[in-house]
């Protein structure tokens, strides 16, 4: 089976790249290399032992997304390809709407073209805003809070009405809690451009001496330390829910929503308390105010992901940090 994967040379692609191909997929990869870089290719190679296709180009770019569809008698599509960062969603909220929405619409008119209607898609716990309840399941009311959520909503809404519309379509939506970790070799991981805002890059920046410090966004929720709670989930862990979910679309028309988290939730000073076991080091950090649009707490029910696609996490926080230590020792001189 051949398998296109958009964006595939970033954090997530990469990891998925390796299983897929790993595990006797072919797999081609379409990024235009606004957030990764080219050589990550290499690494996807060595570590899968397996040739890895590459074209250049633009998800938006429909004519050559269709040609290299066509050439390379692509079977299915995991589409990663998007701009993610959540503030800056909100300072430029028409480039994150023509790069995520329209580059999805894209993506689905190319597929159109030449007949391939099997696809997962990389959505986002974003997509349900403040909770209603804990956990989160699939059926929870979705709402979410800034222009980055609602782009992959807005993705979701397509999918779905592209469902309903044509019955030889299948669509695996997966919303993903919060991927941290590499891959155990250190070869491959997150290294994002510029500034980074989530936890676990900030953590690398501080041991690398890139940031004095880490700020540490309120202590005062209503969580056992005080700190916000996340569902922490390992990359390699979130590449295997992408094989999983390819598996059962063969029998599954329809547009299919699924929380792929751990079911459990981590506070930020847990997570940094494992990250100094795992690298052995200090991490000097502040408690500054929130963070504003932050949640106390979130995490997945994950029984969906469990019970139809027989996928469910195995790695827990140490591993998590001992694997993203091994990385950033490795990628220290980039
Ligand atoms: P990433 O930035 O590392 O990877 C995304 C890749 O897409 C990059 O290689 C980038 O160059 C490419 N890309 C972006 N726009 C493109 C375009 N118009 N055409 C072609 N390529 C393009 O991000 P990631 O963390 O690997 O995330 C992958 C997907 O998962 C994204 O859609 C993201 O929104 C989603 N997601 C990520 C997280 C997270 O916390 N990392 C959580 C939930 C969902
Ligand atoms: C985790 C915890 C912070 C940085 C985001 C997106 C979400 C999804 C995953 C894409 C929180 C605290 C963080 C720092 C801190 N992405 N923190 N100091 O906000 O849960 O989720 O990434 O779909 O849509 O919103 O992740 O890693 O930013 O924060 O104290 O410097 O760490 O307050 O409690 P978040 P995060």
């Amino acid at each position: 089976m051949n398998i296109l994967l958009t964006g595939g040379m970033g954090y997530i692609g990469s990891h998925t790249a390796v299983l897929l191909a790993s595990a006797g997929y072919y797999v081609h990869i379409y990024d235009n290399l606004c957030n990764s870089k080219a050589q990550t290719l290499t690494r996807i190679q060595e570590l899968s032992a397996k040739t890895v296709g590459f074209t250049e180009g633009d998800i938006r770019d429909t004519k050559k997304l269709s040609q290299v569809l066509r050439d390379q008698k692509i079977d299915a599509v995991i589409h990663l390809a998007g701009l993610k960062a959540v503030g800056e969603s909100s300072q430029k909220p028409i480039e994150y709407y023509a790069n995520n929405v329209q580059g999805s619409i894209s993506l689905i008119q190319a597929m159109q073209s030449v007949g391939i209607s099997t696809l997962v898609f990389s959505s986002s716990a974003t997509v349900y805003g403040d909770p209603i309840y804990l956990p989160y399941d699939e059926a929870h009311p979705t709402s979410p809070t800034n222009p980055y959520g609602r782009n992959k909503l807005q993705i979701e809404e397509i999918l779905r009405d592209l469902a309903g519309s044509d019955k030889t379509w299948k669509i695996a939506c997966l919303r993903y809690f919060n991927p941290v970790g590499a891959h155990e070799s250190g070869l491959i991981g997150e290294d994002p451009n510029g500034i980074p805002n989530n936890l676990m890059p900030v953590i690398a920046q501080v041991v690398n001496g890139k940031l004095p410090s880490l700020n540490i966004f309120g202590n005062d929720y209503e969580t056992e330390d005080g700190t916000g709670k996340r569902d922490y989930i390992h990359v390699v862990d979130l590449a295997e829910g992408h094989l999983a979910a390819l598996t059962w679309l063969k029998d599954s028309p329809g547009c299919h929503a699924f929380n792929l988290g751990s079911g459990n939730s981590r506070s930020v000073m847990e997570l940094l308390h494992h990250f100094e076991n795992a690298s052995g080091q200090k991490i000097p950090y502040q408690v500054v105010g929130r963070r504003p649009g932050d949640l106390a707490e979130y995490y997945a029910k994950a029984n969906k992901a469990r019970d139809l696609l027989g996928w469910e996490t195995k790695r827990d926080l140490p591993e998590i940090c001992n694997n993203t230590w091994l990385w950033i020792k490795n990628n220290r001189a980039s």
